[in-house]
């Protein structure tokens, strides 16, 4: 009983309390201020949000940042560090150098210098650049990537080889962060090497040996300047009695791109090497 008169008692004195401080701030004009007001004064803040907003707009709200106005509070304009904290890309300084606009947070612009604080969230790339030092390494990020996320052409700031290259069959051998470092697929087209190694390419296209149904890349495989072995392919052709007295293949065999040819039908015989042995057949 005498509990309940108690409480009772709490909640009047509690609602009367209650009343007094609801007509106090209905007075002071400013604390009442709801998010629907903003817009009554302020046009643009809304209008960014609303169009741009991201996480701005869905997970907090204006009064979320600004808390309070003027004249009752002076400065309601928030850090970005009072919500943003613990990574290392938060710690940059100057956030508002590329979320130039708070109210659309992921509209990003990027001056063309821009690399150490790519790296707070990349890692990747870098590794490459620096691993194989190039060019390339002397450029900031973005000055290739001068919007977030974009991808440029190679062709944007380079001539391809030749006229029938285009700018997809540049990744075919190069990567963009290490740019040097020349690798290919084994169905790469001989014309694109053809570019710049017109001579061997005209010499193996011309030649009637077996070789000219070989690609360049069968034989130069997979790295730019690598170049074979004969019996890499070949083994061991030929009586070791018999190679013992030569040195290389191509003393009687001339090179790769343009073997002799030996088909005694089409060529006669005075195309055949003095030397030629009979297989099989010792020789002291
Ligand atoms: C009755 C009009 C009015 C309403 C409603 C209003 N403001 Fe303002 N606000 C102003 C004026 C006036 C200024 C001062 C502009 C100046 O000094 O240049 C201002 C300034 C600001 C500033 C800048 C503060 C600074 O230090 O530069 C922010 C932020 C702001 N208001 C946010 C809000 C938010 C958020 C709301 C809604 C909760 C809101 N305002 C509602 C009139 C209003
Ligand atoms: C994530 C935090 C955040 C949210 C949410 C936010 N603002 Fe701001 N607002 C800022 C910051 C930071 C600035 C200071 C920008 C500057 O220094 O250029 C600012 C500036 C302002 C200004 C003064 C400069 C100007 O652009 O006119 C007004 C007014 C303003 N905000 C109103 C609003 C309103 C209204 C909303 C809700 C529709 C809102 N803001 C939501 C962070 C926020
Ligand atoms: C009142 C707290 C608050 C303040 C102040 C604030 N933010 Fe945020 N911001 C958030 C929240 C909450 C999210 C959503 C976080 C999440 O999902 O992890 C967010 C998200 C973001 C995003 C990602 C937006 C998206 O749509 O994915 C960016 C960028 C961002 N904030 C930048 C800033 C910058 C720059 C500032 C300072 C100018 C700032 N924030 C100030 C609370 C805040
Ligand atoms: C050099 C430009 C740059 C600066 C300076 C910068 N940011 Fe960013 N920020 C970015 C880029 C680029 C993204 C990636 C956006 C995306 O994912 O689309 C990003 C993403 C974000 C995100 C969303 C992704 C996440 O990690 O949560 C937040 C939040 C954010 N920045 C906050 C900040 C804050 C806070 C600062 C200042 C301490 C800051 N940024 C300074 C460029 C910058
Ligand atoms: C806050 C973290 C953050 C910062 C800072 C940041 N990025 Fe990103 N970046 C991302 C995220 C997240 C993605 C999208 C996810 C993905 O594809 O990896 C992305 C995507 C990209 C992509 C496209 C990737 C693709 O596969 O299509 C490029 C290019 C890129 N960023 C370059 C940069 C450059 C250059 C900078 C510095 C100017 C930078 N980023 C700064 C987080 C960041
Ligand atoms: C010379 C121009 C150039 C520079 C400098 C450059 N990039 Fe790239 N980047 C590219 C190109 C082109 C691609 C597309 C590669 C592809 O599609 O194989 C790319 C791809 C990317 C990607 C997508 C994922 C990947 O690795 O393919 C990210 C992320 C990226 N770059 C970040 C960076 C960062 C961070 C830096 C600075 C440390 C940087 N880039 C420097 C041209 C450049
Ligand atoms: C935004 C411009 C830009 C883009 C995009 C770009 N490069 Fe470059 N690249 C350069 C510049 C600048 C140099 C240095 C030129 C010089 O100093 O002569 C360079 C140099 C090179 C070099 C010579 C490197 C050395 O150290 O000798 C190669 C190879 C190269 N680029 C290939 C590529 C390829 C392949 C792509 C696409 C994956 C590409 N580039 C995309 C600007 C670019
Ligand atoms: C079949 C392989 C191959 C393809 C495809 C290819 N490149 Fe190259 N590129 C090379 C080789 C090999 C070199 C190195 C030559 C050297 O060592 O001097 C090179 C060198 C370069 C250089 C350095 C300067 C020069 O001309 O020597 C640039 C720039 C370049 N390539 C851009 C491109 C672009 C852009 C594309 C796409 C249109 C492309 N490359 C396609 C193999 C290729
Ligand atoms: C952009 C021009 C370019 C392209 C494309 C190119 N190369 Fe080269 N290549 C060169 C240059 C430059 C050299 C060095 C020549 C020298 O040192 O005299 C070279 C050297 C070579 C060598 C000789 C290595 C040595 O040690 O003697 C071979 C083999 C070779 N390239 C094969 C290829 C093959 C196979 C392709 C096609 C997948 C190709 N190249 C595409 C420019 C190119
Ligand atoms: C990447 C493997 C490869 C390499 C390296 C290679 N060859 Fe061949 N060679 C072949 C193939 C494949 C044939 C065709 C075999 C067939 O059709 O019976 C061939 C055929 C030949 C023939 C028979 C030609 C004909 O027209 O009948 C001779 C001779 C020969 N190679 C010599 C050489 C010599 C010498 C070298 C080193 C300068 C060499 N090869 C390097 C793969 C290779
Ligand atoms: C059957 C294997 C084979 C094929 C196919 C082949 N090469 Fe070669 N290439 C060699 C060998 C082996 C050498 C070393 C010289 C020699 O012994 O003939 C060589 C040397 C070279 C050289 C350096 C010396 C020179 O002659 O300039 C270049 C460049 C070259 N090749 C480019 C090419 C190109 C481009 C193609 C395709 C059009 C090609 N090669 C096809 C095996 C081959
Ligand atoms: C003394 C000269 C000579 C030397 C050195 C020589 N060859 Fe031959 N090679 C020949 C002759 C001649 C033939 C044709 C024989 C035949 O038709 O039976 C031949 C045939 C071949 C054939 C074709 C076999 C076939 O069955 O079609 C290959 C492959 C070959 N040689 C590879 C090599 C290689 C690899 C070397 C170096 C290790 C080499 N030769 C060194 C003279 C030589």
């Amino acid at each position: 009983m005498k509990r309940l008169k108690m409480l009772t008692m709490r909640g009047v004195l509690l609602s009367f309390v209650l009343t007094c401080v609801l007509a106090m701030t209905a007075f002071a004009e400013t604390a009442t201020l709801t998010i629907a007001d903003c817009v009554k004064c302020h046009t643009k803040p809304p209008a960014d949000i609303a169009a741009n907003g991201g996480k701005h707009k869905t997970s907090v709200t204006c009064q979320d940042c600004h808390t309070g106005h003027r004249p009752a509070v002076k400065n309601n304009v928030p850090q970005c560090s009072m919500c943003h904290s613990g990574k290392s890309h938060y710690s940059l300084a100057n956030c508002m150098r590329c979320h130039n606009n708070p109210h659309t947070p992921k509209i990003i612009k990027l001056a063309n210098n821009i690399t150490d604080e790519c790296l707070t969230c990349h890692t990747q790339q870098i590794t490459k650049l620096k691993q194989v030092p190039s060019k390339h390494s002397k450029l900031a990020c973005s000055f290739c990537h001068n919007v977030h996320g974009k991808i440029p052409q190679c062709t944007q700031c380079h001539k391809p080889h030749s006229a029938d290259m285009t700018a997809v069959d540049c990744k075919r051998c190069h990567q963009a962060h290490m740019p040097t470092a020349v690798t290919y697929p084994s169905d790469t087209a001989n014309k694109m090497c053809a570019a710049c190694h017109k001579k061997a390419f005209d010499l193996l296209s011309h030649s009637d040996a077996k070789h000219k149904d070989v690609a360049c890349v069968t034989c130069h495989k997979d790295k730019h300047k690598t170049v074979p072995q004969c019996q890499g392919c070949h083994g061991v052709p030929h009586p070791a009695a018999m190679m013992s007295r030569f040195t290389k293949c191509g003393e009687c065999h001339n090179i790769a791109h343009n073997l002799n040819h030996w088909d005694a039908a089409k060529q006669g015989e005075k195309a055949a090497p003095a030397a030629q042995p009979k297989k099989g057949q010792k020789k002291k």
